[in-house]
């Protein structure tokens, strides 16, 4: 017999802010195979406190660090009030590349959409790349495929009321 299946509790969704530039720096550089898929260098450190500095500024953009039992195993980048003013679209959903596939993602995933329902109406997810596995995953979760921007860019969505 098996031991038993760890249930993973739901993770904490921390704000993110100037001094955790080298955090997600860590985790980028745990994740070599999401950027390789999506043809870019892992980012440095400093893309990375540009890219926050450029968070800050955007008063609809939100992220999140996602903790689970004091360790972060995932980020989360979505904008509000776009591309309607009613819905919000995660740009990127990134789960520690050794904690991927045991539903670290989907719990992220049912986290945000508990946050946002009541908020916004609709959820859209837009994934960048020949990433397969990403499709396969919001599909899973109940988004559906709404077109193809071009070859590398896909558009889920899903309602929320
Ligand atoms: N193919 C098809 N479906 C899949 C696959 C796959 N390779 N992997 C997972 N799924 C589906 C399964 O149906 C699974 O449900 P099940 O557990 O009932 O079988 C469901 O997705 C949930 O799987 P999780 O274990 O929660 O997935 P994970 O924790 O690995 O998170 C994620 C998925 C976010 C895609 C993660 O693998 C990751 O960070 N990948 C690298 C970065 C990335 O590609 N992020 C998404 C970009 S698109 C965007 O963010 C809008």
């Amino acid at each position: 017999m098996g031991l038993p299946m760890k249930t993973l509790p739901r993770p904490a969704f921390l704000e993110v802010t100037a001094g955790t530039a080298s955090t997600i720096h860590e985790l980028y550089k745990d994740c070599p195979s999401y950027f390789q898929l999506i043809g870019m260098e892992v980012p440095d450190l400093l893309d990375v406190e540009r890219e926050l500095e450029a968070l800050g500024m955007d008063p609809y953009r939100r992220a999140h660090l996602l903790e689970v039992e004091g360790e972060v195993l995932g980020y989360v980048d979505y904008k509000m009030a776009y591309p309607e003013t009613d819905s919000a679209t995660i740009s990127l959903l990134l789960i520690k590349e050794s904690r991927q596939g045991q539903g670290l993602g989907k719990l992220a995933a049912r986290g945000l959409e508990a946050e946002l329902s009541g908020k916004v109406s609709q959820l859209y997810a837009v994934v960048y790349g020949n990433n397969q596995k990403a499709r396969g995953f919001w599909l899973s979760l109940g988004y559906t495929h709404l077109r193809d921007g071009g070859p590398s860019l896909g558009w889920y969505s899903k309602s929320l009321v």
